[in-house]
């Protein structure tokens, strides 16, 4: 009992996050963790709190979801969803990206978005001097609420940013994805591990470290742990945190595919 206490505790202070660089055998860059008790964890915390205490260029990939703030708007006398307080925007991109780049340094980017965020990441990526391309998960089961007024949200945009010396494990793929929204997820905005493992796995190597500065209901932990890497990350909702620990938690204790099937 007490061990299961100790592992589903929150986490509010975060500790330094330190990374050193060194060239691997292969002559690759590699970013080497020190001295990291906040590794394979997620705190509770505002994620400009938590990044301030994060060294430059201490991750390897960023994979993140911000809230979009459009959802929850009433239009044009359509009925509107309510993702509550996941979409709610709480800092604005031009505080949290150039944080998110720089704990980054050298490495890749994914954030899922809503189309109203594109062009201001997408110009943000770019000054940082990043290739960018732009990808979408086409949701095969979308909500049908006004299918008979509009034609129904079937695409999530997702950006991607990469540094020139940042891993791709790929060749000649498109970043786009056919899947089923999550449900039985007790998140209004759950993604899905499967897209977010295809991603991590392309873009880092074993080992590697994986950032998600609003980690939601633990989607990038979980694919992070699910192919062995290291994560960190944070939301600013307790319930989230709690969330993300007993989902972390099952796969810890079971054969990860449990958990993928959920
Ligand atoms: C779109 S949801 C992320 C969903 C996640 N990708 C998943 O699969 O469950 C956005 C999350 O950001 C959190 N959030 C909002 N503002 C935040 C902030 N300033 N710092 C950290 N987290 C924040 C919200 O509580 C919400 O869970």
């Amino acid at each position: 009992m007490m061990g299961v206490m100790n592992a589903i505790q929150i986490l509010v202070m975060p500790s330094i996050v330190t990374t050193v660089k060194q060239i691997g055998k292969s002559g690759r860059k590699v970013k080497v963790v020190e001295n990291n008790p906040v590794l394979d964890t997620v705190v509770l915390g505002n994620c400009l709190d938590v990044m301030a205490n994060m060294a430059d260029n201490s991750v390897d990939l960023v994979v993140t979801d911000p809230p979009f703030g459009i959802v929850n708007r009433e239009s044009q006398g359509l009925r509107n969803l309510d993702k509550g307080s996941a979409d709610v925007v709480t800092v604005d991109i031009n505080q949290w990206l150039p944080e998110v780049l720089r704990v980054l340094g050298d490495g890749s980017f994914y954030s899922f978005c809503g189309l109203n965020q594109i062009s201001e990441i997408y110009n943000t990526l770019v000054d940082n001097g990043m290739a960018v391309r732009f990808g979408a998960w086409k949701k095969t089961n979308p909500s049908p609420m006004n299918g008979d007024k509009i034609w129904l949200f079937g695409l999530q945009p997702i950006i991607y940013g990469k540094t020139r010396g940042a891993t791709f494990n790929e060749h000649c793929s498109t970043l786009l994805f056919e899947s089923k929204v999550v449900r039985g997820v007790p998140h209004p905005t759950p993604k899905s591990v499967e897209i977010v493992t295809k991603l991590i796995l392309t873009s880092t190597n074993e080992g590697d470290i994986v950032f998600d500065p609003f980690m939601g209901s633990g989607t990038t932990a979980l694919a992070a742990l699910s192919c062995g890497r290291r994560f960190y990350g944070c939301d600013i909702n307790e319930d989230y945190i709690t969330l993300t620990n007993e989902r972390i938690n099952k796969v810890r204790s079971w054969p990860p595919q449990l958990e993928m099937e959920l």
